[in-house]
Order: structure tokens, then sequence, then C-alpha cells
């Protein structure tokens, strides 16, 4: 039997620094479809290692780059939700006290208000020279679909996400190791748990004596070690635990 949801509040209250770790499940209720879900979920339509790879990319550059224009576009259209939006206020309202660390590459945290949300996986709406840019490297864009490219050496725009297999920014992943030592709760809101070295700050925040909490309406890969699970939707969740505290 794990705690309920008056006791995770009276936990959050009590904190001395919280980490928030999220995943596509936050955006969910925005309309972003997240990757698992076994219906909607991009990696259940799509297969990852055709599209979220360096590989794949090399190999069909305007496949992989229309994708993303598309998740790009889909994006630009949705608006941040009530969890976005009560994270951001907390940490305006508590300054210092939470370090907010996604998985997300949506923006969706950062439009809420949240401009140091640690990015673990980069962002979708920022892209970056695909080989090291030389001194010609010039972005040319060419018609609807391809990527921008430097018209001297073919150098390729690529997105600015982490695909798989490669390494996640080292100055992100330092930040958030640092804040995961730090904290003495850590809410682990809407993700599986299945992708590291993401999941393994939750494992690393319990190993340390932090209170561990999942947010989530179906089980995860976290739960054996969480204080207690919330089988609820971030947008109703998060309100509860860090708005309407006293
Ligand atoms: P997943 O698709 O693996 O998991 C999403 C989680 O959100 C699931 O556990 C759902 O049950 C949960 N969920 C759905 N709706 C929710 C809601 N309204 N409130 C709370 N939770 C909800 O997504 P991630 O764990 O984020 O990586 O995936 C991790 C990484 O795998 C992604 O960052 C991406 C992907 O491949 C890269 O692109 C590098």
């Amino acid at each position: 039997m794990t705690a309920g949801r008056d006791t995770v509040r009276a936990w959050v209250n009590e904190a001395r620094h919280i980490v928030v770790l999220t995943g596509a499940g936050v955006s969910a209720e925005s309309g972003v479809p997240t990757f698992r879900d076994a219906l909607t979920g991009f990696w259940a339509r799509f297969d990852p290692q055709e599209l979220a790879t360096e590989a794949a990319y090399r190999a069909n550059p305007a496949q992989v780059w229309r994708w993303y224009q598309e998740r790009r576009a889909m994006v630009g259209k949705v608006q941040p939700n009530a969890g976005h939006l009560a994270l951001a206020a907390y940490a305006r309202q508590n300054p210092g006290r939470m370090s907010l660390i996604t998985q997300n590459v949506d923006g969706l945290h950062q439009r809420a208000g949240q401009a140091d949300a640690i990015a673990l996986h980069g962002s979708l709406v920022q892209d970056r020279w695909l080989d090291a840019p030389r001194n010609c490297c010039e972005e040319h864009e060419l018609q609807d679909g391809q990527p921008p490219l430097c018209a001297t050496c073919g150098n390729l725009r690529r997105p600015g996400v982490v695909w798989f297999g490669e390494n996640l920014p080292a100055e992100a992943l330092a930040a958030a190791e640092q804040a995961t030592a730090e904290c003495d709760l850590m809410l682990v809101v809407g993700t599986s748990g299945q992708v590291y070295p993401a999941a393994g700050l939750a494992f690393a925040a319990h190993q340390q004596g932090a209170r561990v909490v999942v947010i989530n309406p179906e089980t995860t890969e976290i739960d054996r070690i969480a204080d207690a699970c919330l089988r609820e939707r971030s947008a109703t969740c998060l309100p509860f635990l860090l708005m309407e505290s006293v």
C-alpha cells in the first residue's frame, strides 16, 4: 500500500528540493501523442530505427526531415496544459526549490514559462548541423520537404533532438545528475521509464534517500522503487499537488 495524493502533497510542502522528471505523458493532454501508447504512440505507428537514428537520416534525409517538420508543425499548434502551467507557476513562486528535467522535445515546458528546463533529449524546434560545421557552412533552404544544407560542402541541417544511439547533451546530463543528487523528493511524471540514462535518475534519487513519486495512469518501470504511485493524469494531479497546497 503506497501513499495517496494527500500524503504526497504534504511531502511536496516538506521538501527542501524537488526534482520533476517528465516524459511524453505530460504533453498528452495538450494533444501530443506519446511514444509507446499501443494505439496512438509514435513507436506503434513508425519504426524508430527508420526515423530516429543518424543512419536513418543519412540514408533518407528528406523522409526523416519531413517527419520532424510535421511534428514541429503539430507542436506549434498545441498549447501547454494545466500540468505544464502548474509546474511553471510553482517554480516561479518558489525560486530555487524545483529543478525540472524533461525528456520532451516539444518545448511546451519552456512555452509555459520554464525556460530553464533541463532538456535531456534536445529540442524539436531548434536544428543544428549534421557534421561539424566548416567555415563555408551557411544554411540554404531548398524546396519544401528537403532539409536545408550548405551549398558549398553539402553539410545538412538536422533536428536538434537526441537520436537512438547518441549521447545526451553533456551539459544537460550533468545538470540533471547534480539536481538529482541534491533532491529529497522526485516526481516522475508521464514517462514509461524505459529510456536511459533518463530513467536512471529516478533510481539514483531513490538510492540517495529521496522520496520518489510516480504520477502516471499506467504502471511504469519506476514503480518498484517508488514511495507512492498516483494513478492520475498529470494535468489534474500536478495542479492538486503544487497549486492548491497550503
Ligand atoms: P513513453 O511513450 O514511453 O511513455 C509515456 C508515458 O506517459 C506512459 O507511461 C503513459 O502511461 C503516460 N501517460 C499518458 N498520458 C498521461 C497523462 N495524461 N498523464 C500522465 N502520464 C500519462 O514516453 P517517454 O517515457 O517520454 O526519446 O519516452 C522516453 C523517450 O523515448 C522519449 O523522450 C523519446 C522516446 O524514444 C527520444 O526521442 C530520444
